[in-house]
């Protein structure tokens, strides 16, 4: 074996495709305290047992998360919720909501804050009471926490404030060999973060817009508190009901604008700047191509892309992350990017590209 085989053959051990083998391997890892990047519905998990404090640890000095930043804990099946949250501290109204929630929306994109048990060490809630539980609607991911402890702390695998990972390779790119094993199981269906809800006051609200659409929330329980993203929490650290809603997150390395769709077609374009333009569907793309170019091509220093041609909202949250990736890979100069229609998981998609343009991490 030559010195390149045997660095391939050490990538290789890191790096596995889903099957029972690897994931067997995967629990293995997570039972002795190791750090395993899985994949979920939304985007790709780093985890650790959610009831070993030190494996946990390594989470934070991994991705090099400010310890102030709660992790979510994934369990594989709704009878698991006993092993991590204390339900004898819920209201019976919050009891019927929760269960009215997990029954329709789990397995799925939806994280629900509740009061932890014991168990949960503190470092994995940031010192907080209540623990974000999450039951995913990937079945590998299942398996691997059902044959683990049975909960696993898990933040998206990469680099803290950094673009979220959607495919094995993004985790590899991000993290590399920080972590102990790589589950590949190819790209995530919905491409952004769970949605994360708390139910655990009166007043029922939304933390983080993501792959669960408010509508399908309000269909189950009373109305949710509205969510803006431009009031968030401008207080500090101390003062975030959820304290990852960092204005700059979910950030491309190229600097980023948002816009209008109305403002995205008039904008002012300089040909010498290396720009990418990403579009939300492709009726947007062409009304620009034809108002910026007419008949003429666009300059080759110009990146175009679309996020669904069609405007469907699933399709385009699936690609985001995803498109973003690739685009931070050209070396270039500015990316403007169109919000998406402000319904269902558009909701999710505009909160991402807001704080991906936002500059400064608070
Ligand atoms: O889809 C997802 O949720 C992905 C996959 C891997 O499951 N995970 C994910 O985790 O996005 P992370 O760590 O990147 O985001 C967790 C969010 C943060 O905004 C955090 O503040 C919030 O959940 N959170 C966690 N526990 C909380 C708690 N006890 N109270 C309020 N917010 C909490
Ligand atoms: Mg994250």
């Amino acid at each position: 074996m030559t010195g390149s085989d045997f660095i391939l053959l050490l990538i290789n051990m890191d790096y596995l495709r889903v099957t029972d083998e690897a994931l067997k391997k995967g629990a293995e890892i997570l039972k002795s305290g190791g750090l395993v990047a899985f994949p979920t519905e939304t985007v790709y998990g780093l985890g650790a047992d959610a009831f070993n404090p030190k494996a946990i640890a390594r989470i934070f000095e991994v991705k090099n998360r400010p310890f102030f930043d709660p992790l979510i804990i994934h369990i594989a099946n709704i009878d698991a919720l006993e092993k991590t949250a204390d339900l004898s501290r819920l209201s019976k109204k919050t009891h019927d909501n929760l269960f009215k929630l997990a029954e329709k929306l789990w397995p799925g994109p939806l994280s629900i804050i509740l009061p932890k048990n014991d168990k949960i060490p503190g470092i994995a809630t940031s010192g907080l009471p209540t623990a974000a539980i999450r039951l995913p609607d990937n079945e590998a991911a299942r398996k691997l926490i059902a044959l683990s402890s049975g909960a696993v702390a898990a933040p998206s695998a990469n680099p803290f404030g950094a673009l979220s990972p959607t495919r094995a390779e993004h985790v590899k790119t991000g993290l590399g060999e920080k972590v102990d094993l790589i589950l590949d199981g190819g790209p995530c269906k919905i491409g952004v973060e769970s949605t994360v809800l708390d139910i655990t006051d009166d007043c029922i609200k939304i933390l983080r817009p993501g792959g669960t659409p408010r509508e399908a929330i309000e269909k189950l329980i009373d109305a949710v508190e509205g969510y803006d993203n431009n009031e968030q929490r401008d207080s500090g650290e101390q003062g975030l009901a959820s304290p990852g809603l960092l204005k700059s997150h979910y950030a491309p390395e190229t600097p980023l604008t948002v816009l209008s769709r109305e403002e995205i077609i008039k904008l002012p374009i300089n040909e010498d700047q290396k720009t990418a333009f990403l579009f939300y569907d492709g009726n947007t793309r062409d009304r620009w191509l034809s108002k910026q170019f007419g008949a003429q091509e666009p300059p080759d220093s110009f990146i175009i892309k679309v996020l669904s041609q069609t405007g469907d909202l699933l399709e385009a949250a699936s690609r985001l992350f995803e498109t973003l990736h690739e685009i931070d890979n050209c070396n270039i100069t500015q990316i403007f990017a169109q919000l998406a229609p402000r319904n269902g998981l558009g909701e999710a998609i505009n909160d991402r590209l807001q704080r991906g343009a936002k500059k400064d991490v608070e």
